[in-house]
């Protein structure tokens, strides 16, 4: 029996390292036992060498790694074990993972599905409250998280407070950022975290009691670390050796996944969209197949937003390509606008529908809905920068401009937005479609065609003028 102990709960490079080496030798998923750290030991394995084997590597589908790296850092501790029989299914038949009626694949896309919730839940639900440290604001939160996502997360807390000085308490370990260095303490309980009421002093002793740096481990903090911070983790620190041993192994990694999603706006899209699909910020994700996320290059210079997936699109997972799709594809090709080269989403990312027998009735989304999704339409403008960005209906003019958009008032012209991109306001596709009168159909569409070569035509050389 094979014992693998791995550093932490959620070591997904130590899983991998082991998987692979006892996968390629043949090893039965029933002959290793998988433990954490200093979990107690498991009598019946035995920590041997990983077994050499002359057996030529196979490699696995990104599907099965981005599913492997989520579904690793579910608190069930069968999780490894499930993983790595997956692995050795995959060397025999590499496109097991797309088996989407396996048991197996279901459990471990359902560990993944709760895990990317969780993911979102600690982005969306850490609230800081400030207190004073040594004259200067630090801000701490407390969360209890239900998988092990903290180090996963450091990242996006430092990417949004890269300025303050913070601290994020959980039950199995605290993140500790005082503006140059990501560190990471011991658990706490939510007693050690401020409550609104004034109890710093709890905090402080708190904090003064676990932050000796004998007991801060830096070095797995890089792993979701920023790159852009690496030049601020220190040079004389505790564990030079594994810093940069580390940072080595990590530049390697990002370059390839930089090299698979074709840049840097792309990893940060990935992960934006990853989000997305856990998100829970408002009742329509409970009926709704899939969130259907934005589609189109991360440096589209043009986008639309529509105002929510149909149930074509819910089905599919992508917008736009139900029946006001292809109304919109004749209107783009009409104008002059290659569909691929913009960037094309929703202002609602889940579909409100009412349920009639088997039929499933597109419901307009309401304002609380729209606003509530409001944040992901901002995070997708934010990291693609669109020059123009063209809403089609008053939903997605709605959630563009904040406010209630009478279409016929505001049609047709250029307006600056808060951030100085420019907004063009239509109709939308489906309201084409709906005219009775065929004539007055054309003339409408007509008039669509018209707003939409406009709008391409304030981006330098989109459109031919
Ligand atoms: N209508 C929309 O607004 N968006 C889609 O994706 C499909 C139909």
């Amino acid at each position: 029996m094979h014992r693998v102990t791995l550093a932490e709960p959620d070591d997904f490079d130590g899983w991998r390292e082991a998987a692979r080496g006892l996968a390629v030798a043949g090893v039965a998923p029933s002959d290793v036992t998988w433990q954490v750290g200093d979990a107690p030991v498991d009598l019946f394995g035995e920590d041997l060498p990983l077994p050499h084997s002359d057996a030529p590597a196979f490699s696995v589908s990104r599907g099965f790694v981005d599913l492997a790296r989520k579904a690793l850092l579910h608190s069930d501790p069968e999780r490894f074990a499930l993983l790595y029989t997956l692995l050795v299914r995959l060397r025999d038949r590499p496109g097991a993972v797309e088996d989407k009626a396996d048991p197996l694949v279901r459990k471990l896309e359902g560990f993944a599905r709760e895990v990317r919730k969780d993911i979102h839940k600690m982005r969306a639900f850490v609230r800081f409250r400030e207190v004073e440290e040594e004259g200067q604001a630090r801000f701490v939160a407390w969360f209890e998280p239900e998988h092990h996502i903290v180090r996963y997360n450091a990242g996006f807390f430092l990417d949004r407070f890269a300025s303050m000085h913070w601290s994020i308490l959980t039950p199995e370990i605290a993140i500790h950022w005082d503006g140059t260095t990501l560190a990471e303490g011991p658990g706490a309980s939510k007693a050690d975290a401020p409550a609104g009421d004034p109890i710093e002093d709890v905090w402080k002793t708190y904090y003064a009691s676990i932050f000796n740096p004998a007991r801060v481990k830096i070095g797995a903090m890089l792993k979701e670390m920023p790159r852009k911070y690496w030049k601020n983790m220190p040079e004389t620190a505790l564990v030079p050796g594994l810093i940069a041993s580390a940072q080595a192994r990590e530049s390697g990694m990002i370059a390839r996944a930089r090299d698979e999603v074709g840049g840097n706006s792309g990893i940060a899209w990935d992960a934006l969209r990853d989000e997305a699909s856990a998100c829970t910020r408002c009742p329509l994700h409970a009926n709704a197949t899939q969130t259907v996320f934005g589609e189109g290059p991360v440096d589209a210079p043009l986008m639309f937003v529509g105002e929510q997936p149909g149930d074509q699109e819910d089905l599919a997972g992508r917008p736009f390509v139900g029946p006001a799709g292809q109304l919109f594809d004749r209107a783009l090709a009409a104008a002059g606008v290659d569909r691929s080269r913009t960037y094309v989403t929703n202002a609602v990312k889940h579909f409100k529908f009412e349920q009639r027998g088997k039929r499933r009735i597109h419901a307009k989304p309401g304002a609380g809905e729209i606003d509530a999704c409001r944040w992901w339409v901002e995070q997708e403008r934010l990291l693609i920068k669109p020059q123009v960005t063209v809403a089609l209906g008053a939903t997605a003019a709605r959630s563009l401009l904040g406010r209630v958009v009478t279409i016929s008032k505001e049609r047709g012209r250029a307006i600056t937005l808060a951030d100085g991109g420019t907004a063009w306001i239509t109709v939308h596709p489906s309201y084409l479609l709906r005219l009775p009168d065929p004539a007055a159909a054309e003339v409408e569409f007509g008039r669509f065609v018209e707003d939409l070569r406009m709008a391409g035509a304030g981006v330098a050389g989109f459109v031919d003028a």
